[in-house]
């Protein structure tokens, strides 16, 4: 039988957390806690390690371990944020009210791109907030909507900080495979009923980083349909929806059917905008939701220098035409390193969407080819060619590794060339 949907649009009642009323704290021996202590390792730190060590020993490296984007953020962003500088109005702490005019940006894009969800405009009020990015939005948003060992039903693969968000939340990771097989979708009848009935919420990340697997809107019909069967908040962390090949763009959930109800949508400037280190993205959706991360968010930031969101909102006026020029970089790039590792003996099928390419290491490269970040080291240790263990992505990468497309076509070609006198060095 279906149980009672747990998720209502309440404000923020039927989503929040004990937590969110009221906090207790607990230091379990020296300084970490024991939720810290549960984090794991950051493969990026690794690597960054590891890069450092390659540079150091006079290597030429060609970093295609972050997901970090070359390509330079919209101008019109850029001068926003130059006049805002000279605006003394913005150089205060930003309250809740101060950030209606991005909120007003997320909304109208959302609009422009899907039409109003099925049941009801979104509204900037109930149905926004603004972000420190989407990683920030996503590691408060568990801790506004689940209490310390509650479960969450997560992607394995999946980005890396999910795994420590899940930790320093206290919660336990229900792992829900990724097989490319399966396009990279997780299987939602394989989840035994008893799990989903006990978890808070699915995660979801399409187009995804990093299998560059896509969804479509049948898929997300099937996982509204689940969330409502069991009561689950469905968190579709969003930030690579201008990155698809092709006309259409990648369906936003929100877009579903019933989905309000259910789901909260986590976009991000780093990715559609290029703007990474400028730390803003935006929330849509659930208004129980959106209620209660607002509430945890009181309590850690005074949301982001009116400035940069003001860039943030000249970035979302910006034609769809320009979302389409740089996801057409990034498909040349894909088109180009597919190409090129094809030339060493390393067969790939291009995605049709991400800045990522997913591979499984090939069997030439021997014992490594089983420890991703063994072969990770040692490739950038001799080759100067930095990519991300898949191990770093959860149980299901290992085996793997990541390519971010963040580097021209010529540099990924001289990656791919590295590469391939790397597989074939004798021992
Ligand atoms: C799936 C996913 N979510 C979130 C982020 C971080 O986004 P932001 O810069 O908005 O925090 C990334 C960055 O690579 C990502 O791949």
């Amino acid at each position: 039988m279906a149980s009672e949907p747990r998720i209502t649009s309440a404000r923020p009642g039927g989503v929040a957390s004990a937590r969110t009323g009221g906090v207790a704290s607990a230091r379990t021996g020296g300084v970490a806690s024991a939720r810290t202590r549960a984090m794991p390792e950051s493969v990026f730190a690794h690597m960054d390690a590891a890069k450092a060590a390659a540079r150091a020993d006079g290597r030429d490296v060609i970093d295609l371990s972050i997901g970090s984007s070359d390509l330079p953020p919209p101008p019109e962003a850029l001068a926003a944020l130059r006049d805002a500088t000279a605006d003394p109005t913005t150089y205060g702490y930003c309250l809740a009210s101060g950030s209606r005019p991005l909120r007003e940006a997320a909304v109208r894009w959302h609009r422009e791109r899907f039409g109003d969800p099925p049941g009801g405009a979104l509204d900037p009020d109930a149905h926004a907030l603004q972000l420190i990015g989407s990683q920030e939005g996503l590691a408060h948003l568990l801790w506004a909507v689940a209490d310390p060992g509650d479960a969450i039903l997560l992607p394995d693969p999946a980005y890396p900080s999910y795994f420590g968000a899940v930790a320093v939340a206290g919660l336990e990771a229900i792992p829900l495979p990724l097989r490319e097989a399966h396009g990279f979708l997780p299987d939602l009848d394989a989840v035994a009923p008893g799990d989903a009935d006990r978890a808070r919420a699915l995660v979801l990340n399409y187009p995804n980083n990093p299998t560059a697997g896509v969804a479509d809107e049948a898929f997300f019909d099937r996982a509204v349909a689940f969330c409502h069967r069991h009561g689950l908040l469905l968190i579709h962390d969003f930030p690579y929806v201008d990155t698809v090949d092709g006309e259409a763009c990648a369906p936003s959930v929100l877009a579903r059917p019933g989905a309000l109800e259910v789901a909260i949508e986590l976009y991000s400037a780093s990715k559609s905008f290029h703007m990474g280190g400028f730390r803003i993205g935006w929330a849509l959706g659930h208004p129980g939701a959106i209620a209660a991360l607002a509430r945890v968010k009181s309590a850690v930031d005074f949301n982001a220098y009116l400035g940069i969101q003001r860039a943030a909102v000249a970035a979302l006026a910006r034609p769809r035409s320009a979302a389409r020029r740089d996801a057409l970089v990034f498909a040349a790039r894909r088109a180009a390193l597919v190409a090129a590792l094809a030339e060493v003996g390393w067969a790939l099928t291009a995605p049709p969407a991400g800045m990522y390419l997913w591979a499984r290491i090939p069997a030439s490269a021997g014992a490594l080819a089983a420890d991703s970040l063994a072969f990770c080291d040692a490739l950038v240790r001799d080759t100067g060619v930095a990519l991300a263990p898949g191990r770093g992505f959860g149980p299901h990468g290992e085996g793997h590794v990541r390519f971010a497309l963040v580097r021209d076509a010529e540099a990924l070609r001289d990656a791919a060339r590295r590469v391939g006198a790397f597989l074939t060095k004798p021992g």
